[in-house]
């Protein structure tokens, strides 16, 4: 069978060692994490904060990718080279969050729809004009003693499928995230049985809207208790049911999971990851990572939008991709946290 650059694209997205940073949040979340470091929310103080990160020395060692939302997609750096072309000079393909968010979905109290398909193939045609070589939609799947509803599963399973056969067309790689929330009591078990549901409903749509399984990236959730759950699972625990929930529900075809995480500590996301990537069993396709906070959080303490901070950023920047990066290859060792610069 002949190889399509998109199944290239796809596989270059989870080189071994090498995982994606998520850096698109929309300037309405960004300014929430600015604020909680005091740092005032202008798009000049966004563009210099993401810039810190594009800029890491070294980062395209383990980065292989950086999702960049509508703002900073067309934004310059200091230097007047525009961010997806600074990243691209370093080997790093630049990716798009196309989505326009979970809105409220009718019908279905407590839940969401992610909203987003009107006008899609324009504006997938328009970034692929900018250098976007794949794009990311997040589908946000609330778990409840009633929840998730059906109703919410099948239309966000399907607006994810009309999303990545639109971005197949247009030659962009489809990250397709469907994220179950962490938030709640919920136990590790209904965790799993949720995703499971989940997961086999993603991929009953992505089959009938006739998606090329081997061009893809899913983005999931791993399966963890809720974050307000008396008993916290084990790092053991919670790769043997994310490893098994997957290896039931996600084709081989598909060349690679990248996390997302959700809401976990940064030590945490990387653990977890390098114990999946250490665990027996089959494991037809890579797994890696696609973090947002985990990978940015200690940076954004260190810099606090001061510049002379910037190095120091960039050092926790690095250090954290490093040690995602040893996960991602399951080498991690707490050790190699000794010297890490702290906030
Ligand atoms: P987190 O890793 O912070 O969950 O962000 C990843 C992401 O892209 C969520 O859509």
């Amino acid at each position: 069978m002949k190889i399509t650059n998109l199944e290239t694209t796809a596989q270059s997205l989870v080189a071994d060692g090498k995982g994606i940073l998520a850096a698109d949040e929309t300037p309405s979340t960004m300014t929430k994490r600015l604020d909680a470091r005091s740092v005032e929310s202008t798009s000049e103080s966004r563009r210099a904060y993401r810039e810190m990160f594009f800029t890491t020395p070294g980062i395209a060692e383990f980065i292989s990718g950086v999702i960049l939302q509508e703002e900073t997609i067309r934004q310059k750096g200091s230097k007047g080279i525009s961010l997806p072309d600074l990243l691209t000079k370093q080997g790093i393909l630049p990716g798009i969050k196309v989505d326009s968010g979970a809105k409220p979905m009718a019908g279905c109290p407590g839940e969401t729809i992610t909203e987003g398909l009107d006008g899609l193939r324009d504006r997938l045609k328009a970034y692929f004009g900018m250098g976007a070589r794949f794009a990311k939609w997040r589908a946000v799947i609330a778990v409840g003693d009633t929840l998730p509803s059906a109703a919410s599963v099948q239309a966000n399973a399907h607006a994810l499928a009309r999303y990545a056969v639109l971005c197949q067309e247009q030659s962009v790689v489809p990250i397709v995230e469907p994220e179950v929330l962490m938030d709640g009591s919920h136990t590790i078990e209904r965790c799993e049985e949720v995703t499971g549901q989940v997961l086999h409903a993603v991929f009953d749509a992505l089959f009938d809207q006739k998606v090329l399984l081997e061009a893809i990236l899913l983005k999931p959730n791993m399966v963890i208790a809720g974050q307000a759950c008396p008993k916290q699972a084990s790092a053991n625990e919670v790769a043997a049911a994310t490893l098994r929930c997957l290896g039931r529900h996600v084709p081989a075809a598909v060349p690679g999971i990248v996390f997302l995480s959700g809401g976990q500590d940064h030590l945490a996301a990387t653990m977890h990851l390098s114990v999946i990537n250490q665990l027996e069993g089959p494991k037809p396709w890579k797994l890696s990572f696609s973090y947002g906070r985990a990978l940015q959080d200690e940076a954004l303490k260190i810099w606090r939008g001061k510049s002379a901070n910037l190095k120091a950023g960039q050092q926790a920047f690095y250090h954290r991709a490093k040690c995602d990066s040893a996960a991602a290859l399951g080498r991690y060792n707490p050790a190699m946290e000794g010297g890490s610069p702290r906030a």
